[in-house]
């Protein structure tokens, strides 16, 4: 332990400078290597203006060199100085080991009258008059005195050190805890870095995989569901009732196959980024009367109720026609699907708004958040209902609330979550909500065009 280490300069040189004023000898600390850490404030007068004497000066000097590197053997010495003024120097010591020293004057001894007389050999034009009238206002104290001065501030002294130490430790070991800490930390950081690197590669290769089988497996379907069309119109002869069902299965069959491995196609293709959209002014209302005429067989064939109402007057989003009524479509079909016969469907669209954050380009930097305007479309029925924890789940591929092989109804899991890929691509959100008294509400929010901002 060193000394500076332990105490604060500026609260040892306030101690110094309180006590000097105390006992009236000027007081210094030392480190162990000898350099000044702290000081009492004024130096006597005398050597203020013996200090203007060059030779003098350096003669000075080589006293306090002294007073620093002198031996003090028992712990303690008394120093006498050039102009016959004295200094005591006394160890300071913490556990068992010199950590400093502490060097208590110049003081004058009562008897002292004289300046030495070396002093006007080395330097004759110090003025005499001058001199001696400095050295009355020199402080005066008897070597006793000052020994006990100087042994009562050590022991003052090495009780800060003591709780100065206590703080140190104790500094310390909560650093070295919390390097520790912060070391595992990064470990652990860098080991995540690589886990999710990692899983981002996998994660393209799997795209990469999905989009090349897709493609290879289209290509064959498409003309197998070809020839069991021809084979069904008599093309190739008469079918039997027996032969034209069978080729009926398979034609449907292929069909779903079919649409399944566009399901995968259009996956990947938003997994990766690489759908192209093409965006326009779009009428959600337009959509989603489509979507209802399309599926109105559907719902009619299960004794669904299916409710079209949409506010007059919307502005057009900023969509994919053909995407768009993916989406609900999708969505739709789901509500039809899962909601039991007599129950009802309704499709409808309002105004709202969506908070946009405003990008700085040029940095990245986010800085402000606007509200942009934008058509919330919503697709409700009566059915099943979606349970709370499994709302964040269905989005996921291949993902079934009844994943049992008993399950009641056809499907792969894939519709949501291209529904979810396709409404992040138009900048939209979807969200699930319950329907009351029973059934489930999908809200999809999707933004106008970006110059009609509010
Ligand atoms: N309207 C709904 N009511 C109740 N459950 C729903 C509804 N929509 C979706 N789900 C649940 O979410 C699951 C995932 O839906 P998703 O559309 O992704 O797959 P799917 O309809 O089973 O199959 P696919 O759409 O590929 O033919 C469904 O299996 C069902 O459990
Ligand atoms: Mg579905």
């Amino acid at each position: 332990v060193r000394l500076e280490e332990l105490i604060d300069r500026a609260a040892l040189a306030e101690m110094l400078d309180t006590a000097a004023e105390l006992f009236v000898v000027p007081l210094r600390v030392l480190g162990s290597d000898g350099d000044l850490i702290a000081k009492s404030g004024q130096e006597p007068s005398l050597y203020g203006y013996l200090d203007s004497f060059p030779a003098v000066r350096a003669a000075l000097n080589d006293v306090v060199a002294r007073l620093r590197s002198v031996d003090l053997g028992a712990g303690e010495v008394a120093c006498k100085c050039i102009t016959g003024a004295a200094y005591h120097a006394l160890e300071l010591r913490y556990d068992d080991r010199a950590i400093g020293r502490m060097v208590v004057g110049p003081f004058a001894r009562p008897e002292w009258s004289e300046l030495a007389a070396e002093l006007y050999e080395l330097e004759p034009s110090i003025r005499p008059e001058m001199a001696q009238r400095l050295l009355l206002e020199m402080p005066r104290a008897t070597p006793e005195h000052v020994g006990r001065v100087a042994r009562y501030l050590a022991r003052s002294l090495d009780l800060i050190l003591f709780s100065g130490h206590k703080a140190l430790l104790t500094g310390n070991m909560h650093l070295a805890a919390m390097r520790d800490n912060y070391r595992e930390l990064q470990e652990k950081n860098a080991r995540l870095q690589q886990a999710f690197d990692r899983l981002k590669e996998l994660d393209r290769l799997k795209s990469n995989f999905l989009a090349t089988v897709s493609h290879e497996l289209r290509t064959p379907l498409t003309s197998i569901i070809g020839y069991s069309e021809m084979l069904s119109e008599g093309i190739a002869g008469e079918l039997t009732q027996e032969q034209g069902e069978f080729v009926q299965t398979i034609r449907n069959k292929g069909e779903q196959l079919l649409d399944l491995i566009k399901g995968l196609l259009d996956l990947s293709k938003l997994e990766s980024g690489t759908m192209s959209l093409r965006k326009a002014d779009l009428s959600a209302g337009l959509v989603i009367e489509d979507v209802a005429q399309t599926l109105a067989p559907a719902a009619k064939k299960k004794a669904i109720n299916l409710v079209v109402r949409t506010e007059p007057g919307l502005p057009g989003i900023w969509a994919d026609r053909e995407r768009m009524r993916q989406v609900l479509l999708n969505l739709t079909e789901n509500a039809i699907k899962f909601t039991p016969s007599g129950g009802t469907v309704t499709l409808s669209a309002g105004l709202t708004s969506l908070e946009a954050p405003a990008a700085d380009d040029t940095t990245g930097l986010v800085l402000m958040v606007t509200k942009r305007t934008a058509v919330k479309l919503r697709v409700a029925d009566t059915g099943i209902g979606i349970p709370e924890d499994e709302r964040e789940r269905v989005f996921d591929a291949f993902y079934q609330v009844d994943g049992s092989s008993t399950r009641e109804q056809g499907g792969t899991g894939l519709g949501l979550s291209i529904v979810r890929r396709l409404v992040d691509a138009h900048d939209g959100t979807i969200q699930i909500e319950d329907n009351v008294p029973n059934g489930t509400v999908f809200v999809v929010t999707i933004p106008c065009r970006r110059a009609s901002m509010v």
